[in-house]
């Protein structure tokens, strides 16, 4: 396959970022996630970081212009011509035209949106017991995937931390955001024929071995 542009969605605690990490080590193209990207500007301060702070600290989304800049200068690197796996971006309409417009200016385009799903209540499970390192943002649950130390994260011994938006009262308005501006994504991609549904409720190995045949697939569409 010429390269492959793949955009990770679905709701707050779904597994995205679980999954990015898992097919970046296959894949061998960058993870680009929004979310760590914006926790890395707060804890460094900087000027992004600090706009940024107060929506993601009440479950809003950053705005757009802001979003839209930081993936841009991201996409356009060196080490994301062969692709790229986005998770966490495009979550608004807006958001998904601006990676059109940037991507058709450089004659290249989506290969495909791919939504992990799960119900909100499963998302209130996931949440509630995510632990992340504070070091490099390895994930666990306290239940479905445990560190073999408690507290400790297994790659680097750093300390396991729950995040500040994993509030419960910041949870119910991340989900609220999600369906309201970024569940109409389904549409403006289904209607491109980009969009590939996976069933996030099962295991971490059989959601990624649902997605890995997915791509499988792509690249088999384009061989034909
Ligand atoms: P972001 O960090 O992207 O948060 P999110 O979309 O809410 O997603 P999460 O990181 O919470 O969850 P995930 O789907 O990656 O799940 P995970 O793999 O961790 O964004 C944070 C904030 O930044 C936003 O609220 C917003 O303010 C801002 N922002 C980011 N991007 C933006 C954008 N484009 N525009 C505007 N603002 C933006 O898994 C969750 C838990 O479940 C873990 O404990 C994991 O171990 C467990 N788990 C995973 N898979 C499974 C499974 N299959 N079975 C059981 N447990 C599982």
């Amino acid at each position: 396959m010429s390269e492959l542009n793949l955009i990770l969605f679905g709701p707050p605690g779904a597994g995205k970022g679980t999954q990015a990490e898992r097919l970046q080590a296959e894949l061998r193209v960058p993870l680009v996630s929004t979310g760590e990207m914006l926790r890395s500007a707060v804890k460094e301060g900087t000027e992004l970081g600090l706009q940024a702070q107060r929506y993601m600290d009440g479950g809003e989304l950053v705005p757009d212009k802001l979003i839209v800049a930081m993936v841009s200068a991201r996409v356009e690197q060196d080490d994301a011509r062969d692709g790229f796996v986005l998770d966490g971006f495009p979550r608004t309409i807006g958001q998904a035209k601006a990676l059109e417009r940037q991507l058709g200016g450089l004659s290249r385009r989506v290969t495909a949106a791919i939504l992990v799903n799960v119900s909100d209540e499963e998302v209130v499970r996931r949440i509630s017991g995510r632990r992340v390192c504070v070091k490099s943002e390895h994930n666990y649950h306290v239940d479905f995937d445990p560190p073999k130390q408690e507290g400790v994260c297994d790659q680097d011994g750093s300390r396991l931390v729950q995040r500040d938006d994993d509030k419960p009262e910041v949870v119910r308005k991340r989900l609220a955001v999600y369906h309201e501006l970024t569940e109409p994504l389904i549409a403006h991609y289904d209607k491109q024929g980009l969009m590939r549904w996976i069933d996030g409720t099962h295991r971490p190995a059989e959601v990624h071995d649902h997605i890995r045949a997915v791509i499988a697939t792509l690249r088999l569409e384009e061989a034909v």
